[in-house]
């Protein structure tokens, strides 16, 4: 579906119209296993770009008329810090993650042959993030940005081994990064405290890595959700201007997200004739610490395989699993013939799930 901006920002045109019709769950499955293609792809490079201010719980419980604590924040999701954009752009934070993944992959920008922007909202609203970026990185390969809300980087990676392994491209350069305090009601406690800002980059090229992904959605555009402006000043507009800001059902996306991470991983695990213990970290989104615990307790997987960065930074949307995986990495925590799970759910409301044998 194309589109420059549907009814709702977070949601994704696409996965509004899949409500309409009524598609039924649980939708688009793309799986690198079953297509049997006999080409893949592996990661070669991971970087991040932070901004500097780091905010606190109790300076969120500082500001008046918020009414909200360090303990309730801590212990309903586990977040005790986030970043917060101050002077920084999205595409300086996305360049600075583009350059560190590309000296990582020890490839230059002028080797990339495709460049995929993941995010529900860029510094401008055209061009993509992705041209932003290539404009700063001097590379003139085609550049395009897709809104898959939290799940914004499984998707990239569906698309760059589609490109990939359709001979359509070699390297491709993927950036999620999200300016979420920018889409925030700061008065609203029920979402400013959770989440964060950042971008994170990965390069992506040919290799036997990524051994299994799988897409869905369950169409549902109120559960999360930010409106366009849509009207402006046209005068023949009818109805409401609406803001845009986000909104969540935290609820219902708590009890989607627990059910559906638990089905998602315990399906990726049978399709691969993979017991839990055969993984050897879980990357869940950074939502709530508590979802992870939930799952954890479900599926009865030793916690310690199921590393956190949610402290730090909150809910990054589509930029907390590849810094999950940038940190690991630099951490020395992931190491060659390891097996990762990745399972992101978010707003659509959608869901991924890879597993990759880091190569
Ligand atoms: O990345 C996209 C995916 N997003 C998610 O996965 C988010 C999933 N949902 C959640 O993580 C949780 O539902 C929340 C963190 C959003 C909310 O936690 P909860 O335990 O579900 O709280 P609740 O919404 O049931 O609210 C419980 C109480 C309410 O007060 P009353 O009505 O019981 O008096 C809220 O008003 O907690 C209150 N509350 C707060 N209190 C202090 C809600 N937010 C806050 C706050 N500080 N920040």
């Amino acid at each position: 579906m194309t589109a420059v901006g549907g009814d709702f920002r977070l949601s994704g045109a696409s996965c509004f119209v899949g409500f309409l019709v009524k598609t039924p769950p649980p939708g688009c499955v793309a799986s690198v296993a079953d297509e049997g293609t006999g080409v893949t792809i592996k990661i070669i490079g991971t970087g991040v770009g932070q901004p500097k201010c780091v905010v606190s719980n109790d300076e969120f419980a500082a500001v008046t008329g918020l009414e909200t604590s360090d303990e309730w924040i801590r212990t309903r999701t586990g977040i005790e810090t986030r970043r917060i954009c101050t002077d920084e752009t999205l595409t300086e934070l996305s360049t600075a993650a583009a350059r560190q993944a590309l000296g990582n992959a020890k490839l230059g920008a002028d080797q990339m042959d495709y460049l995929i922007g993941a995010t529900i909202g860029g510094d401008k609203r055209t061009p993509a993030l992705a041209c932003m970026v290539a404009e700063q990185l001097k590379v003139e390969c085609p550049a395009v940005d897709l809104n898959g809300g939290c799940v914004g980087f499984m998707y990239a990676l569906s698309y760059a081994e589609a490109l990939i392994a359709a001979g359509r491209a070699h390297n491709v350069l993927i950036v999620c990064a999200e300016k979420m305090s920018a889409h925030m009601n700061f008065l609203d406690r029920s979402t400013s405290v959770l989440f964060g800002d950042g971008a994170a980059a990965v390069v992506v090229t040919q290799g036997e890595s990524l051994e299994y992904i799988r897409l869905g959605t369950v169409p549902d555009s109120h559960a999360i959700s930010m409106p366009n402006r849509m009207m402006g000043n046209n005068p023949w507009a009818v109805g409401e201007e609406t803001e845009p800001i986000l909104t969540m059902d935290g609820q219902k996306v708590f009890k989607f997200a627990v059910q559906t991470v638990q089905e998602e991983v315990t399906r990726a695990l049978d399709t691969m004739h993979l017991t839990p213990n055969d993984i050897d970290l879980y990357l869940l989104h950074q939502a709530n610490g508590r979802i992870i615990d939930s799952v954890i307790q479900h599926l009865g997987i030793d916690p310690d395989k199921f590393p956190r960065i949610i402290q730090k930074y909150g809910n990054m949307s589509s930029v907390s699993v590849p810094t999950l995986l940038h940190e690991l990495i630099q951490q020395g925590q992931i190491k060659s013939g390891q097996r990762l799970l990745l399972c992101a759910f978010g707003a659509g409301l959608t869901y991924g799930t890879c597993v990759i044998t880091w190569e």
